[in-house]
């Protein structure tokens, strides 16, 4: 399409999300020409009195990996201004508005105006409405679009409160919640793998899956984030936003078209039809951990900053149950973890065996036919594969599993977009396909709402999982109680 014109306001201008992502990313756009090279601009925000130049410095650090040759990055970089801005200020609103004029006069940018608020989550609302009072947002045609990072509340009702805020300033189809793995690229490839394959989506349904299982795992630890982390844990951090966006991917019926506000409408359909547990529920169906020692590593109790008594859950699991047609009794099973064996994160869904296995009688030591499964890898590991049933090549007639498989190599892996490039190039062209809506939000709030009451309320017996480990042994229990297991590793 034509490169799209805009000016950015980029609150936490100097924060380590805006270094490390944010910048590549439209450095990227910029590069690729879907924004326009002559005709955008930044306004860098935060507390910190810098100067213009020490703000470019910091850009073409930022970028300079990404770019052809040094003149590139100093080139983008001169399209960068910093303005020193405490967010509870008006007067600071009054003189951003002024700037943002000059600004959008020099570089010709239509009026287009994004604001990407990536600070403390306390500062969203404040932004938001400020921007809208004080007369920040654009009025002559342009567009005017708010980008919120995560987190997006701590429970339903403070969600509920944020969004309140953000919506008596902006529009539902003004506001764009950030979710990283919705910008990643197998988390996009579900809605075409499923729609696009009438042999997969034929199946899609509880009388050929047994069950569904999503993975989150991650080999770090908690770093240098406990300030966070140990207020969030992975219900929160890891469940609540990516895990049930990725299942609503998984569990939602068609929609009309792939536009977004036909997608919208089916992923909250199929959030809205989980069961929502009771404490007895909770304790059945929900499994926590947290990381004790293991080879070369501390108790997360011991991680800097975490207290000695932390009652943070780094690791997570649950069966999903969906009161639907589609879903029937076939379980959905989710789980994410800090310090575990491996980093990966993907989906395995689990077919059921065939009704009769007619090759288990009159053979030369068959091997029991198997469910096939078919795997979405997401991330580091980008792909998808299918196990099937087949012969090997001996004499006599022997079953064997085999997986075909289309994993992406490391180069090629290495050429896919990053999230938040995906991500912002939507943002220019308008499209909420891949940002979570409230509806999807709020209705995962409510599912996760009750889990994380009762874990507040009653201690963990922690730590209960070894670093390095796949979690604790109760998240295995959880699977054998319905004659299932986690499929990986395997
Ligand atoms: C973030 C969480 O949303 O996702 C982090 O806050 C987590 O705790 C990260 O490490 C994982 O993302 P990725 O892209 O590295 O898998």
């Amino acid at each position: 399409g034509t490169p799209t014109r805009a000016l950015f306001m980029l609150f936490g201008g100097t924060g380590d999300l805006a270094l490390r992502k944010l910048y590549p990313a439209i450095f990227n756009l910029y590069k690729k020409g879907s924004l326009s090279n002559d005709h955008f601009a930044l306004i860098g925000l935060s507390r910190k009195e810098l100067t213009d130049d020490e703000f470019r410095a910091k850009i073409i650090d930022s970028v300079s990996s990404e770019a052809d040759q040094p003149e590139q990055a100093q080139a983008f970089a001169s399209h960068f201004y910093w303005k020193s801005h405490d967010v509870t200020n008006n007067d600071h609103y009054s003189e951003l508005s002024d700037l943002a004029d000059q600004l959008e006069a020099k570089y010709a940018t239509e009026g287009n105006r994004v604001f990407y608020v990536s600070m403390a989550p306390r500062f969203f609302g404040i932004v938001a409405q400020s921007l809208h009072d004080q007369g920040v947002l654009s009025t002559n045609g342009g567009f005017n679009r708010l980008v919120i990072e995560k987190p997006f509340g701590r429970d339903y009702a403070s969600a509920k409160e944020l969004n309140d805020a953000l919506t008596s300033a902006f529009n539902e189809n003004q506001i764009y919640r950030i979710d990283h793995y919705l910008g990643k690229e197998t988390t996009q490839a579900i809605p075409v793998l499923r729609f696009g394959n009438p042999m997969l989506e034929a199946v899609w349904n509880h009388e050929y899956i047994k069950d569904v299982q999503v993975t989150l795992a991650e080999k770090l630890g908690v770093e240098d984030r406990a300030g966070y982390y140990d207020t969030a844990g992975a219900l929160r951090d890891m469940i609540q936003n990516h895990t049930l966006q990725i299942v609503s991917y998984l569990a939602m019926d068609q929609p009309n078209s792939f536009v977004d506000t036909e997608i919208r409408r089916e992923k909250v359909k199929a959030l809205e039809s989980m069961e929502i547990y009771d404490a007895e529920g909770v304790k059945q169906n929900f499994v926590r951990g947290q990381y004790g020692a293991g080879p070369d590593s501390v108790p997360y109790r011991e991680e800097p900053g975490v207290p000695s008594d932390s009652n943070n859950d780094t690791y997570a699991a649950g069966k999903i149950v969906f009161n639907n047609h589609r879903w029937g009794d076939t379980p959905f099973y989710i789980r994410s973890g800090k310090k575990l064996a491996d980093k990966q994160g993907r989906i395995d869904i689990e077919f059921k065996k065939p009704l009769v296995d007619i090759f288990a009688k009159g053979t030369k030591q068959p091997a029991e036919l198997q469910g096939n499964v078919l795997s979405f890898y997401i991330d580091p590991k980008i792909g998808v594969t299918l196990s099937v049933n087949t012969k090997d090549s001996e004499q006599g007639l022997h079953t064997e599993t085999i997986d075909l498989n289309y994993l992406q190599g490391a180069d090629r892996a290495a050429q896919v977009p990053l999230p938040y490039e995906r991500l912002f190039h939507d943002i220019l062209t308008g499209d909420g396909t891949y940002f979570a809506s409230w509806p999807e939000v709020a209705a995962a709030w409510k599912f996760v709402d009750p889990v994380q009451k009762l874990w507040d309320q009653e201690p963990g017996d922690f730590p209960n999982y070894e670093s390095g480990s796949m979690g604790p042994k109760a998240a295995d229990d959880l699977l054998a109680r319905d004659d299932n297991q986690w499929y990986w590793p395997h």
